[in-house]
């Protein structure tokens, strides 16, 4: 069909927020037009750290829903979920004797989710990147859209198509270029401007989940922490559209909400700033929160939809694994052909 081909993956591990949403899912919506998209849920990658099992097929369908409900189209694109299709951890295995330990030793996502605790990490998480390698080559995707934190892992598949390629002297494996993306992949906690909003928050107040409708997505933003202060002008920018770290660390609520405001109309915060030099926060919220429930509240209302109609998610991601196995299981056959495997 073309020859730019997207691929990316989120993994199901709950609670999906804005910051996702902002993060990533947002950005695949826009490829849909200009590329080939392949969206994966990737519940392989998803269990390298434990997950509930009664909860895992529950997280798999709301990730799914919540490209649904943004706006993926699953008939046109292609939404599935990883373990469906075998070619991934198959092909996993053979960049595992690809890939070499110390590229791996030099991930820094590995070291920081292992922690001190090292030796007790499973070693699907030290192997993680080979299967993010597979992921992207099994579809021969040529552009992947990341955010920040998966930039050394791009490079990591990277390098092992490259080796591949040299190892069996064929030009097999195409070399992928990263997307990423830029403004407020940063999401921070709307309870304390300094954390990074999460999943795993106690306080519900902290994020908007995608699941929220319009009145909750009000509520939250509503009951977010800001500061007696009007708000900034553009002289808190400095180079390159970023805010002065110095002015940031002293208000990092009233910027986290600025920053929310701006990725939600897409533009730039410096624009945002010299628009709202000088008023309060009382009526910026109220501005944040016509735009929030503008975007957030049909979201929210379709995932809960969606949410309580699994069959058509099913469905959906059963199509799509059926259509993610026709054009992986070639590659993953041609691999094994150059490799010398016999099938006899
Ligand atoms: N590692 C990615 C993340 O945590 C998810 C992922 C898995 C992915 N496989 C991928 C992203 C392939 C892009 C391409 O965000």
């Amino acid at each position: 069909m073309t020859s730019k081909r997207v691929f990316s993956g989120v993994q199901p591990t709950g609670n999906l927020h804005l910051g996702n949403y902002l993060g990533a899912i947002r950005n695949f919506v826009g490829l849909q037009r200009d590329f080939e998209c392949i969206y994966c849920v990737v519940d392989l990658h998803a269990v390298t750290v434990w997950q509930e099992p009664a909860k895992l097929a529950a997280q798999t369908r709301e990730v799914a829903a919540a490209f649904i409900a943004a706006g993926i189209d699953g008939e046109k694109h292609i939404i599935f979920n990883q373990s469906q299709v075998s070619a991934h951890a198959e092909l996993a295995w053979l960049f595992n004797c690809v890939a070499r330990v110390g590229w791996l030793n030099r991930m820094t996502q590995f070291k920081e989710k292992a922690g001190s605790h090292r030796e007790n990490a499973s070693v699907g998480l030290y192997v993680y990147p080979n299967l993010m390698a597979a992921d992207i080559l099994a579809y021969k995707a040529t552009h992947v859209p990341v955010g920040e934190d998966q930039k050394q892992h791009l490079e990591l598949a990277r390098d092992i198509a490259l080796k591949f390629n040299h190892d069996y002297g064929a030009e097999f494996f195409p070399v992928v270029e990263p997307l990423i993306f830029g403004e407020a992949t940063r999401v921070m906690s709307l309870r304390d401007g300094t954390k990074k909003m999460s999943k795993s928050d106690p306080s519900d107040y902290s994020r908007i989940n995608v699941t929220d409708g319009p009145d909750e997505v009000a509520l939250k933003i509503r009951r977010a922490k800001t500061d007696p202060e009007p708000l900034p002008g553009p002289d808190a920018m400095v180079a390159d559209g970023k805010v002065d770290p110095a002015r940031e660390a002293a208000r990092p609520e009233a910027f986290n909400l600025v920053h929310i405001y701006a990725a939600l109309t897409d533009r730039t915060v410096g624009a945002v700033l010299a628009e709202f030099e000088g008023q309060p926060f009382s009526a910026f919220k109220e501005r944040l929160t016509e735009v929030a429930v503008g975007v957030l509240g049909p979201m929210g209302n379709e995932m809960q939809r969606l949410m309580a109609d699994p069959g058509h998610v099913d469905a959906v991601l059963r199509k799509g694994a059926e259509r993610a196995r026709e054009i992986a299981s070639p590659v993953l056959r041609a691999t094994q052909d150059v490799m010398g495997f016999l099938r006899p």
